[in-house]
């Protein structure tokens, strides 16, 4: 596959690359009529999420004509318990947003054969025309969707088991460590090329290894995020402490300051 160089932005603090990362989905769903957003959780996306419910309530978009799908969710953890991403989606963003119940998909981690759920939610997406634009956060071991270090880059949607770190930096949203599933359903790494248009974000010091790795290591199963440079229409969206490891830093009229 041929190897591509991700458009990479570089704003000055999480809270301008949230404004950033608002605007452009903003502007895409201005644009187009019907759009089928790919979501992300975690700690990135909910300022971004909570720009997009700003916006929204202040008339200056609507979500009424989107589809979605999200990347990923835990594996036994019921969609109304705490620490499950379909009650993150619901409290930071599908509660708050004028989309049509039915349109916003996750995968469901209670399924009692996850194979057969994976298989269906590849089907809804495929059925669904794929995904317009993919929102992703990077994980520190450089995970995108729950793809772990080690992921095939022609992996689908799938059961994965979770590593301790990724463990351990969702453990906010659970009674204790122990309580972190072991398992998640997640969107595989060929999926996630698939997306017409895929948009990275990355704030905060602790990204700053994975996003150098991503964009200057070699392209490999090590780094997940790697893959996403055999993608022709990636952009990169981080701040200064996330863009800390970069060697080569985006010419200047690539980069904002905030
Ligand atoms: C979550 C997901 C993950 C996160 C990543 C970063 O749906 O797919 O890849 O985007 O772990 O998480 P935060 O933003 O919490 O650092």
């Amino acid at each position: 596959m041929r190897q591509h160089a991700p458009q990479i932005e570089i704003v000055g603090n999480a809270t301008a690359v949230a404004e950033r990362a608002a605007a452009h989905i903003v502007a895409r769903l201005r644009n187009e009529h019907a759009v089928t957003l790919g979501f992300a959780t975690g700690a990135t996306m909910r300022p971004v999420y909570a720009r997009l419910v700003a916006a929204t309530r202040a008339g200056d978009v609507s979500f009424r004509a989107v589809s979605s799908f999200n990347l990923d969710e835990f594996v036994g953890v019921a969609p109304q318990s705490p620490g499950s991403f379909h009650g993150y989606m619901q409290e930071h963003l599908f509660g708050h947003v004028d989309m049509e119940a039915g349109r916003a998909r996750i995968p469901d981690g209670m399924a009692g054969d996850i194979a057969a759920e994976a298989a269906r939610y590849e089907a809804l997406i495929a059925a669904a025309g794929g995904i317009d634009l993919l929102l992703l956060g990077i994980g520190a071991n450089g995970h995108i969707g729950f793809n772990e270090p080690g992921s095939d880059f022609a992996s689908r949607t799938r059961e994965i088991k979770l590593d301790e770190a990724t463990r351990i930096a969702n453990a906010g949203n659970f009674p204790h460590l122990a309580s972190v599933p072991e398992r998640a359903i997640t969107m595989g790494i060929a999926t996630i090329l698939e997306a017409r248009s895929i948009l990275l974000i990355a704030t905060g010091s602790e990204k700053a290894a994975a996003l150098a790795a991503a964009i200057e290591g070699p392209i490999g199963p090590a780094c997940p995020a790697s893959a996403l440079r055999l993608h022709d229409n990636v952009h990169v969206l981080c701040d200064e402490a996330a863009a800390a490891a970069l060697a080569n830093r985006p010419h200047n009229n690539n980069r904002r300051t905030a």
